[in-house]
């Protein structure tokens, strides 16, 4: 075993860096392979939080190689400011690679985020406005900047121009905002550029020759199942490929390099921004999970919406992704609960749905069917194996994994990377 995919299996914000983080020891490389720092994931390590944008979680490990792969976008203010941050405290950034391919997040790129939103208004997407739409828009229009660009000034210049050629219409006579000019943007990123450079890499080539050495690889998703491109509640959507699939074309790889496939969702589920939810909680109980899971966005601070386990996105998820194992995070948040309820099954206009349904609108106004198991009413946070859990969690887990169709390989019952019961990881021999 060698290739090994983490996604999020939920709308994101399930845990995956602190699960990163916690087999990291394990790898020689973590690759990011989409998005850009549109992802906010939390760790905690050596008695520090952090929290990391754009940067592979096992940056902090002397052995791992971070890399950022071509499917991602980068913003090099952002960039630079997290390399800053983590130098500061005593994370060398040094090895952090990225790749040729990747593609550049311009100050147009956020403008437009904002100002489409703006437009849309009670119709928007909630994005996190960092501009990853019109980065990944420009990608596939052919319009986008590449990494490497930014090793030619030449070249840097030409394509700026061609893309200010209809960017300063857009912004200037679709929305009346300020327009940009060549030296303004080319001065500032050519600054960038000289700190960036030593981190440029072919990855792809590098992921392939590690991989056939049998190093061990940790393709890191950034958001979740649902919140992909494709196949996600689609248009409130990222725009890129979170799930498994995403790993292959966003690195360089072939599906035969993957080796196992890691999903990770919590005993509840959350969403931060618009869209459908069918087992989203507005009562007391919806409060409860917010506020004794913490759930406030990693990188806008905005409250997540929170509700019941939803066994119908967890199988979904299971299917697009492939995934051989699940892990279920703050188990813990749900110990207070006298009744624990699971989403089974959806109701609309009188039909039963156990998969997710074609149709979207069935999806927006699906009533859940629930199945209600008791809660365990006391602290598992100090549980280390799956029996000490109470008899009442260890069923929770076990009607969980029934559902997805997946073992549960890990559970994590607190915030720090101890507070974990690993049930089948093989450490690296
Ligand atoms: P990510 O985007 O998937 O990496 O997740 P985030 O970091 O955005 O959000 C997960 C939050 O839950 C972070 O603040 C983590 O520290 C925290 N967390 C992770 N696992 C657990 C857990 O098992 N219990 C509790 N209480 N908190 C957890
Ligand atoms: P991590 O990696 C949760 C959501 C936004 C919005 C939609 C589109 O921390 O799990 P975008 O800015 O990507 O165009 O916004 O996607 N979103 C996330 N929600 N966790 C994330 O990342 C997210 N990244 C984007 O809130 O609804
Ligand atoms: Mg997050």
């Amino acid at each position: 075993m060698a290739g090994i995919v983490l996604v999020g299996a939920q709308w994101g914000d399930e845990g995956k860096g602190k699960i990163t983080d916690l087999i990291a020891d394990d790898f020689d490389y973590v690759v990011r392979f989409q998005g850009g720092n549109n992802a906010g994931h939390t760790v905690m390590h050596a008695g520090k939080t952090l929290k990391l944008h754009l940067i592979p979680s096992g940056v902090m490990y002397p052995h791992i190689t971070p890399v950022i792969g071509n499917g991602c976008v980068i913003d090099p203010k952002v960039l630079l400011e997290e390399m800053d941050r983590l130098e500061a405290d005593e994370i060398s950034t040094h090895r952090l690679l990225i790749s040729c391919n990747a593609h550049l997040i311009m100050p147009y790129h956020r403008d437009l985020d904002g100002a489409s939103e703006r437009r849309l208004g009670s119709q928007e997407i909630g994005t996190t406005r960092r501009g990853i739409g019109p980065a990944y828009m420009d990608k596939a229009s052919r319009l986008g900047l590449r990494v490497q660009d930014l090793v030619d000034e030449h070249i840097f210049r030409k394509k700026v121009e061609a893309a200010l050629h209809e960017k300063n219409d857009i912004l200037e006579k679709v929305y009346g905002l300020p327009t940009y000019t060549v030296d303004q943007i080319a001065d500032e990123y050519l600054a960038y550029a000289e700190r960036i450079k030593p981190h440029i890499a072919e990855t792809s080539a590098l992921i392939n020759r590690a991989l056939d050495a049998d190093q061990w690889v940790l393709f890191e998703g950034a958001q979740g199942a649902l919140l992909d491109l494709d196949h996600g509640t689609y248009p409130f959507v990222t725009s890129s490929s979170p799930t498994a699939g995403g790993a292959c074309t966003g690195v360089g790889v072939g599906p035969k390099r993957i080796d196992r496939v890691l999903g990770i969702a919590k005993a509840y589920i959350t969403r931060v921004g618009s869209g459908p939810f069918p087992t989203e909680l507005s009562d007391e109980v919806g409060r409860s999970l917010i506020e004794v899971g913490a759930e406030y966005g990693t990188t806008t601070g905005r409250e997540r919406r929170a509700g019941w386990f939803d066994g119908l996105i967890a199988r979904f998820a299971v299917q697009i992704n492939g995934l051989t194992d699940l892990v279920i995070t703050k188990l813990d948040v749900l110990s207070h609960l006298d009744r624990i309820k699971v989403c089974v099954a959806y109701e609309y206009e009188g039909s039963r749905y156990n998969d997710l349904p074609a149709h979207q609108t069935v999806f927006h106004h699906a009533r859940p069917i629930y199945e209600e198991l008791p809660g365990w009413k006391t602290d598992i946070t100090h549980c280390r194996t799956f029996e000490e859990l109470p008899k009442a969690a260890q069923d929770y887990i076990t009607f969980l994994e029934d559902l997805a169709e997946v073992p549960v390989a890990m559970i994590a019952v607190g915030p720090s990377r101890e507070q974990t019961i690993m049930r089948r990881w093989p450490s690296r021999p």
